[in-house]
């Protein structure tokens, strides 16, 4: 019996010359016949793709386990690490999560009440938190700039696309144990004073303290929609963390070159959880000036994505401070505009 066989460089499908069976596949019409031909010909190319993929990575695994903690932070090994990275970005199905911490990046979250600091005395702040999740990152930011500063109006939007989170997020009640959208590691980072200062006791549940939740606006909404302005209106800080990773790349620099038109002049935008390429690419492209300040320990500061270079798609590198293109690959935070509202005050022609 000759067996179809499928180009690999056109796609197109060479039938044979019988019309028996191919592994119990009935005989159908010819085009029924090829169609099935070509899906099961993918299908066996799919599997052997995934066997591969799984050999590979798992012998990349073990080898890597194995590397001492010096060779870590050597050029080669990096290189290394960044192809395996590729290798599983390009093999990924990717997406959404639900995922997140309280006090994730603490040292974003200093950051964040620096900016706050800035602010005169009983001045308002207005911030948006896009992909908020169940609302662990908005009472951690609403948690740092209150503590610290108390007289200024703090006008908090927060958004997620999925309307089921949102209602966790809006509510503030969190059970101790997991349960189908939540894990109990969004509690991992929090100290037990800490816990007692965000948090009501609430027999097997923790409610957020009034104090933090009040204000605060939740909204359902897509940070990729071109209507989000109108919506939200412009912020002095937009936080949009964790969730453009998780879509394809197209869609990641789209959405991130949408939701940037959110930030006001010379307002700020905390941007992680994203290829590092299309973060650098996008910030290049419309000429954000990262900030420096602790850009290394922010950087590192979220310790399950670190973690999790290069086997996920999320992981993110180790700081790399030998590249040339530093600042802006590993930025968190830009200050978007600027150039923008210093030519507005110089008088000059602003297209
Ligand atoms: C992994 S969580 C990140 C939560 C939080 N930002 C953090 O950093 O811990 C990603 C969240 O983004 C939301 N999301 C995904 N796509 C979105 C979009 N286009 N617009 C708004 N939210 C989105 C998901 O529903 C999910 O709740």
């Amino acid at each position: 019996m000759e067996e179809s066989v499928g180009s690999p460089v056109t796609g197109m499908q060479h039938v044979g010359k019988t019309n028996l069976p191919v592994d119990g596949q009935p005989v159908g019409p010819p085009s029924n016949r090829s169609q099935s031909s070509v899906k099961l010909q993918k299908n066996r190319i799919g599997t052997a793709r995934r066997v591969f993929d799984k050999v590979f990575l798992y012998l990349n695994g073990w080898v890597w386990r194995l590397l001492p903690d010096s060779l870590m932070m050597t050029r080669p090994i990096l290189r290394y690490g960044a192809f395996l990275h590729f290798y599983v970005q390009r093999r990924s199905e990717r997406s959404q999560y639900h995922g997140t911490f309280f006090l994730r990046n603490r040292p974003e979250l200093e950051l964040i009440r620096t900016l706050a600091n800035q602010k005169k005395i009983g001045a308002s702040l207005k911030l948006a938190i896009l992909g908020c999740s169940n609302g662990a990152e908005v009472y951690s930011i609403a948690w740092i700039i209150r503590s610290a500063r108390p007289d200024l109006k703090l006008i908090l939007c927060a958004a997620d696309i999925s309307t089921e989170i949102l209602e966790i997020a809006e509510e503030g009640l969190y059970p101790l144990g997991a349960n189908r959208l939540m894990d109990s590691q969004i509690f991992e980072r929090l100290t037990e004073e800490e816990m007692r200062g965000i948090f009501d006791l609430e027999d097997g549940h923790v409610r957020i303290k009034p104090w933090l939740k009040e204000g605060i606006v939740f909204r359902v909404a897509d940070a990729g929609d071109p209507g989000i302005i109108a919506s939200i209106g412009t912020q002095d800080i937009v936080v949009a963390n964790n969730f453009l990773c998780h879509m394809v790349p197209e869609h990641a620099e789209t959405c991130l070159r949408n939701l940037v038109r959110l930030v006001a002049p010379g307002g700020y935008l905390f941007v992680s959880g994203v290829d590092l390429s299309i973060r650098a690419k996008v910030a290049n492209d419309l000429g954000w000036t990262p900030v420096l300040d602790r850009i290394q320990e922010i950087h590192n500061g979220d310790p399950s994505v670190r973690r999790d270079w290069p086997w996920r798609w999320w992981g993110v590198e180790p700081y790399d401070g030998k590249r040339s293109d530093r600042d802006l690959r590993y930025a968190h935070l830009f200050r978007i505009g600027e150039q923008l509202v210093a030519e507005a005050i110089a008088g000059s022609t602003v297209k």
